[in-house]
């Protein structure tokens, strides 16, 4: 039996989210240039999104290229945007075709007018679907996002439309890039890496983790469906114990 039908459909994590990572090793490891792992890796974000759509998660949030990543070589930073940008014209009757609203976070204003461009416009065509939201993070650091909503806090602070009195974690959270949707309930990376690397900082305090070996160009369905099932094996305490009959207790020290 694959994993896809032992996935229990009433309880798939609402929030997926992802670090790619894996697609340079998975290049050089073949003697092809690292840009060629990211042109693979397009195909497993093709898959994965597919999987997601048919699972039922309802947000699927990808880390596309991070703040880190400007520092790249400038060849890799071109392949990658020029990848950005046939992936949203050429993805977009996968989106279409699956009612996916695609979704960005991150530092936008980064981008060339031409990504700029092509990514209002994706937003736009696909600003009516419902069943999905497919988030790229793109140019996004976690620690910028957190920084921002300080900043924006402390104007309201001092603008005395805010009271200090009042800031407390669903106001910090009302303040970043994904307060539209709820914090992941599931992270997965790739590549063997166990690391966060800058990643919703903030939103993954209660997250399951699932890291996998292998790299993202060769992630596909069977092993996101593999990910959803470890996920459902899990039991998610919130830092609370749970007594016989499932309901929850008081708060622990260890959270
Ligand atoms: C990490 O691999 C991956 C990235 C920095 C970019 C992820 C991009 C894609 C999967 C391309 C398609 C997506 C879009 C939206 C265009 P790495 O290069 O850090 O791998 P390494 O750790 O082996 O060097």
């Amino acid at each position: 039996m694959g994993f896809l039908q032992a996935v229990d459909k009433e309880k798939v994590p609402c929030h997926v989210a992802i670090i790619m990572d894996g697609n340079g090793r998975w290049a050089q490891e073949r003697g092809l240039p690292r840009a060629r792992g990211h042109v693979a890796g397009v195909e497993a974000v093709r898959k994965v999104v597919k999987a997601a759509r048919r699972a039922g998660v309802r947000y699927l949030t990808l880390y596309a290229f991070s703040a880190e990543n400007w520092a790249r070589p400038k060849e890799e930073v071109s392949a990658l945007m020029d990848l950005l940008v046939s992936c949203l014209h050429g993805e977009m009757p996968l989106f279409l075709e699956n009612d996916i609203r695609l979704r960005v976070i991150g530092q936008e204003e980064a981008f060339s007018p031409e990504v700029k461009a092509a990514l209002q416009e994706a937003l736009d065509k696909t600003a009516a679907n419902r069943s999905m939201d497919l988030v790229l993070a793109l140019s996004y650091s976690a620690r910028w996002e957190i920084s921002q909503a300080a900043r924006r806090i402390a104007q309201e602070v001092k603008a005395g439309t805010l009271d200090p009195e009042r800031i407390d974690p669903d106001c910090v959270a009302r303040c970043l890039s994904t307060a539209f949707m709820p914090d992941p309930d599931l992270l997965i990376r790739t590549s063997g890496e166990l690391r966060i690397s800058n990643f919703l900082l903030w939103q993954i305090a209660y997250s399951e983790l699932f890291f996998s070996p292998v790299y993202w160009p060769d992630f596909d369905e069977e092993m996101f469906y593999e990910a959803l099932v470890r996920y459902q094996q899990r039991e998610r305490r919130f830092g609370k114990v749970l007594s016989a009959t499932g309901e929850s207790g008081k708060r622990t020290g260890l959270q």
